[in-house]
């Protein structure tokens, strides 16, 4: 994959768990990192570190994935200091507990109970997640192509979810808009197309990170919780995912090795989304 040194990625959400270690993955091939984050101290910090462990340059920038304003500021900034973006990897994204039901599912116990259910759901809480993780990939892909589609040449990388596939019990919103960039990531490819930018996404499987640690490991005797247990046990791997997992299929659908292909998700799950459950 010698084509990818030297090249220019802008990784959003690169300050968070995946964010940071793709950037530190793509800085051992050669690559020049953005990190874009709207918490500038982890997007300096994450930055710092992949210069400091790859040798290659990272820089670390403020940037809110909503505010279409704020990504044109930044990637003129870029263009200006940096060089041409030729990779945008769509990672800001997330679930919040405001979108999250209380309940997995509703039994005829519950009728007397709704708001743990569907109807408990605060729209506010909905809005934002599905902002975040949609539109959150729609603005920065509008600002950072438009000068690939120009130079006829450059790559988007949306990060999709197993709940893509079919959507986890309790996180409507995050499910929905997950789905979203699939379908998004298809439409994209389709309109670029014929003028040499590819759009693909990956959809990650379950990754044990400092996140969702509490939720899948108990504190004390580090043994599975329940919800970790259902998961390993739908992952034919039998195994959580480590961050760096990621990298390498990143690093394929970014390089010219995967140029006859766009409009496409490749799950990185540890079998998960080929199991049928029994
Ligand atoms: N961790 C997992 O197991 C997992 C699994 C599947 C998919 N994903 C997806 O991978 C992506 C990265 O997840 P992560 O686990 O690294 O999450 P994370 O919370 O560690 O990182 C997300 C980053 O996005 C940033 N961010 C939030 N709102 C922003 C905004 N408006 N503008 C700019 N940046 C913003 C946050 O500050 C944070 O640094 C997300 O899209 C997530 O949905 C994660």
């Amino acid at each position: 994959m010698d084509d990818l040194k030297g090249k220019i990625c802008v990784i959003t959400g690169g300050g968070g768990v995946i964010g940071a270690s793709l950037a530190e993955g793509l800085g051992n091939a050669g690559i020049i990192t953005v990190i874009l984050d709207i918490n500038e101290d982890a997007a300096k910090k994450v930055a710092k570190q992949v210069k400091e462990v790859t040798g290659s340059a990272s820089y670390g920038m403020k940037a809110n994935v909503l505010d279409k304003k704020s990504l044109q500021d930044v990637h003129d900034k870029i263009i200006k200091e940096i060089g041409d973006v030729d990779f945008l990897i769509n990672g800001a994204g997330g679930n919040s507990p405001q979108a999250t039901t209380k309940l997995e599912e509703l039994t005829e116990n519950d009728i007397d109970n709704l708001e743990d259910g569907f109807f408990g759901l605060e729209m506010e809480g909905f809005q934002k997640v599905f902002d975040l993780n949609f539109t959150g990939t729609l603005l920065p892909s509008m600002v950072f192509t438009r000068e690939m589609v120009k130079r006829q040449r450059g790559v988007v990388l949306n990060i999709s979810s197993m709940n893509a596939y079919k959507p986890l019990t309790k996180i409507p919103a995050y499910s929905a808009a997950k789905s979203s960039i699939n379908n998004f990531t298809e439409w994209l490819s389709v309109h670029f197309a014929k003028v040499g930018v590819r759009v693909n996404a990956i959809a990650p499987g379950f990754f044990l990170t400092n996140q969702n640690r509490f939720l899948l490991l108990d504190e004390k005797s580090g043994d599975l919780t329940l919800r970790g247990e259902k998961i390993i046990n739908n992952t034919p791997m039998g195994i959580f995912g480590e961050p760096g997992d990621i990298t390498g299929t990143v690093l394929y659908l970014l390089s010219d090795m995967s140029h006859f292909v766009t409009g496409i998700c490749i799950p990185v799950d540890g079998g998960y989304s080929a199991f049928g459950g029994v």
